[in-house]
Order: structure tokens, then sequence, then C-alpha cells
């Protein structure tokens, strides 16, 4: 996008609010203008790139009229793979860079992937919000309900486009999915039930701490966690199972596959109560923290939601290791990623509903998503993932694990932003940052 259309913008902007009128951007804080300089180059970077964030940089690249001005991780040999990976499909030798705040300060670009660990999402995303950048960033929105609170301030304050790695929501078996179970053929809907049964939620054997690998800027990989020494067990890939920087299979999954009910059930607040009841029962020899074990009891109004994961195992109801189904007195859909089928209920003479066809899916959601994120910075196209769309998935998540970790069943305020009914669970909304990063305020 060029230099003259951001600064219009943003121009427009300014004067628009200084008058007092609503300007048309902050009239529209989730859509961009549509109709101009629709063909405008967009220039992207990417703020952590060995896994995740690699593959939104591939499928946003393949979108017309789209760069990759700068890769930005704390590892060398990551930096210097994908820059060769990028090369090697065509694409222009990309500025490496370990430090994202000097990505920020480019005004070249427009927009960021965030693909860091999650306890990394937040100050990228505020940060980058507050440079003007648009995000991708990756799920679940960030490692803590403080954090994904700020961060939707941010969004919203500095009127940016904040696309969350949902990519479900780009489906369009789910969305058919959704549409099925709105339509109210399967009858009253009375539970929602999430699985996830995955082995490396039993986490890996345990490794001694070791001296950080060449290359790697292991203080800014910690960030704003704690100080403590390197171990791999809790780096690349695995960090997930550690509470400083991931939320287990219950934040990992959790909220790809309850953003599926909460969107079905058309549900746009918090749970009533929370109450989890979990541990390590099955691999108590393994380096992790996360519960392997997790059952959590959402109180919704007018059904039940339920989520249980299970680490180690990869068995699952229906033959499928995780899902979602929808109970309705008229029959069950069952949805994963691959395809979703209803089972009717058999009544006196008859089936009560008639099932329509197992529906597959085309495997394009994550494409889908792609292209939805560069359309809706081009042409004003609604976000699938909008930032609160993350948020509200990850608000459930992170309560699943919280009221676990207190034991008790819990109440969180929208309003206030508390967890009322318990001091414990609400002094773990926030995380205390390391010095010398700061929480952010907005
Ligand atoms: N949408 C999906 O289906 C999906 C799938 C997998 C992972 N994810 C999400 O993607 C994110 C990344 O997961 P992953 O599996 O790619 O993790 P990963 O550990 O493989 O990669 C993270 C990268 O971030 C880098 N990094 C860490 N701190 C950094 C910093 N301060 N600045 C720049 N780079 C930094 C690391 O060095 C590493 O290269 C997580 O939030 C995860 O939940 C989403």
């Amino acid at each position: 996008m060029s230099i003259n259309r951001r600064n219009f913008i943003k121009n427009s902007v300014t004067a628009a609010a200084g008058i007092g009128m609503v300007p048309s951007l902050a009239g529209s804080v989730l859509s961009y203008p549509a109709g101009t300089n629709a063909n405008d180059k967009i220039v992207l970077a990417l703020i952590g790139a060995r896994n995740m964030g690699w593959g939104d940089l591939r499928d946003l690249l393949k979108q017309p009229n789209v760069e990759c001005k700068t890769l930005c991780d704390v590892d060398d040999a990551v930096l210097e793979q994908k820059a060769k990976d990028l090369m090697d499909e065509g694409h222009p030798k990309p500025l490496l860079e370990k430090d994202y705040r000097k990505v920020l300060e480019d005004k070249d670009i427009d927009a960021v992937i965030i693909g860091t660990p999650d306890h990394w999402h937040c100050l990228p995303t505020v940060e980058a919000c507050a440079a003007g950048k648009h995000v991708y960033v990756e799920k679940p929105l960030a490692n803590s309900i403080g954090e994904i609170n700020v961060m939707m301030d941010a969004a919203r304050k500095y009127k940016r486009l904040v696309q969350v790695g949902q990519q479900q929501r780009s489906g369009d078996h789910w969305k058919s999915a959704i549409e099925f179970v709105q339509s109210g053929k399967l009858g009253t809907i009375r539970q929602v039930k999430f699985w996830a049964n995955f082995n490396y939620g039993a986490g890996n054997m345990p490794v001694p701490d070791s001296e950080p690998p060449e290359g790697i800027d292991y203080d800014r990989w910690l960030g704003p966690a704690p100080k403590r020494p390197f171990n791999q067990n809790r780096f690349h890939g695995s960090w997930r199972m550690f509470r400083d920087y991931g939320g287990g299979l219950m934040s990992d999954w959790g909220v790809h596959l309850i953003d599926m009910g909460l969107w079905a059930m058309n549900v746009k607040t918090g749970p009533r109560s929370v109450f989890s009841m979990g541990g390590n029962f099955a691999n108590r020899d393994r380096a992790l923290e996360m519960p392997d074990t997790l059952t959590v009891l959402y109180e919704m109004d007018g059904f039940n939601m339920i989520w249980e994961h299970n680490g180690g195992v990869q068995q699952g109801p229906y033959d499928q290791l995780y899902g979602v189904k929808f109970i309705g007195t008229n029959g069950t859909l069952i949805a994963n990623r691959e395809r979703w089928k209803v089972l009717p209920e058999w009544g006196e003479e008859a089936y009560r509903m008639e099932a329509p066809e197992e529906q597959p899916s085309d495997k394009k959601s994550h494409i889908n998503h792609c292209a939805n994120f560069i359309n809706a910075i081009r042409t004003g196209e609604k976000l699938a993932a909008e930032i609160s769309i993350g948020h509200l998935s990850a608000l459930y998540a992170h309560l699943g694990n919280i009221s676990h970790w207190v034991d008790e069943r819990i109440f969180y305020d929208e309003k206030t932003r508390r967890i009322t009914n318990s001091e414990k669970a609400d002094s773990l909304i926030t995380p205390a940052y390391r010095s010398p990063w700061v929480f952010p305020s907005v």
C-alpha cells in the first residue's frame, strides 16, 4: 500500500476526529473504506517464523500483490532457513530482524503476522496497532485474560484490523455445519460438547536444563515471562505445556473448537460460571505443567457446554480424536476439520429428522482465512475472525484453566473484567511482566 494512501487515511481520521465528526474509518472500525487502490501492494512482516507463522505467511503470499519485507525471529537458524525457503519459492530476499520493535518502526510495512508462542502475542499486537499496522495474530489471542482484554482495547483505539488465526471461521464446511445447527432441524440443543485427545498433550520426557543453542536470543524468547534456565522441553514447539508460555490443550485446541460452539449457539458473552476438574493423572513422569486430563463445565443460558481433553491418547467419541457435537432433541451434529454429519434420533416409528449427507471439508479454511485478511485490508470485506471472536473463545479457554488451578467454580464479570467470587482466581487474570517488558496500557 502506498505511503500516500496510509497518510491520507491517517490524516482524514485525525482531522475528522479533531472537529468532532465521526470519521468514516472510526465509524467502521472493523473495515477499511472500500474502493480506492484495491490493487495496491500490501507489504507484510512475519514475527515468529518457525511453524504456524510461516504457514500463515505462505498462504498470505498466495494472495495477489502481497509481499514479505521482513522476517523477525529470535533464532538465527529459523531466520536463515525461512529466508532461504522464501527465496526458493521465488520471493525477494527478506530483511532479517531479531527485535520486533524495529519491524514496527518500518513505515513500509502494512501488516504483521504474529506467530510467536502465546506469551508473546500481546505486546507485539498492541504495539503494531499503535504503529498503524494491521495484524494477523495466531490463536489463542494471548496467554491470559488481562492480555486479551488490552489487545482488544488496542485494536479498537487504533482502529486496526486484527484477524485471529481461528481459520475454521473461513471453512465452508464449518459454515454449513453452523447454518445447519442454527436452522433448528436438530430440535432443541441442550448440550454442546468438545473433546481433544492428542498425544502431544502428554508432554515430553524430562531433559536437564542446558545452555541455549547458539544463535538464539533466549532472554528475548522469554520476554515478559519469568527468567529461568533454558530447557529444550519449554522451548520451540513444546512450550505450550508450560503455564508461563501457553495454556496446554485447553487453549491450544480449546479456542478452535469452543469458537465453533459459540458461533453456532450465537453466544456473544462469557459463560455464567465455569468449573473445571482435572490434573496430570496419566503422565506424571513427563515434563508438563498443564493438566493431561481436564473436564470443564460451562454454565450457559439454556444449555450446557462441556470441554474435555486427554493428553497422551488419540481415541475419541465417534472414532474422532477431536471434535464438537451439538446434542439436539431430533439429532446430534458432529463436526471436525474433516467433515460434519448428523446422527438422527429414532422416534416411535421413524427418525425424528432427515439427516443430510455427510459434508466433507474442502480443506481450504486456512487459505480462505488469509484471503479474507487481505480482502479486509483492501476492500473492507468483513473479517471472519475479528479480534472479538478470538477474544471470546480465549476468555472461555483461560477461565477453564483458571478454575482448574484454583479448584473452584468461578464467575467472571465482563464489565469489570474481574472474577468476582475468588480473589485467588482473580489474581490470575493478568500475568506479572518481567522487566524491562511492561504490561501495555491502552
Ligand atoms: N491456527 C492454527 O491452527 C495453529 C496451529 C499451530 C500453532 N498455532 C499458534 O501459532 C503460534 C506459534 O506456534 P508454533 O507452533 O508456530 O510455535 P513455534 O515454537 O514452533 O514457533 C514460534 C516461533 O516464534 C519465535 N519467537 C519467540 N519469541 C519471539 C520474539 N520475541 N520475537 C520474534 N520471534 C519470536 C520462536 O523463536 C519460534 O521460531 C502459537 O500461538 C500457536 O498456538 C496456531
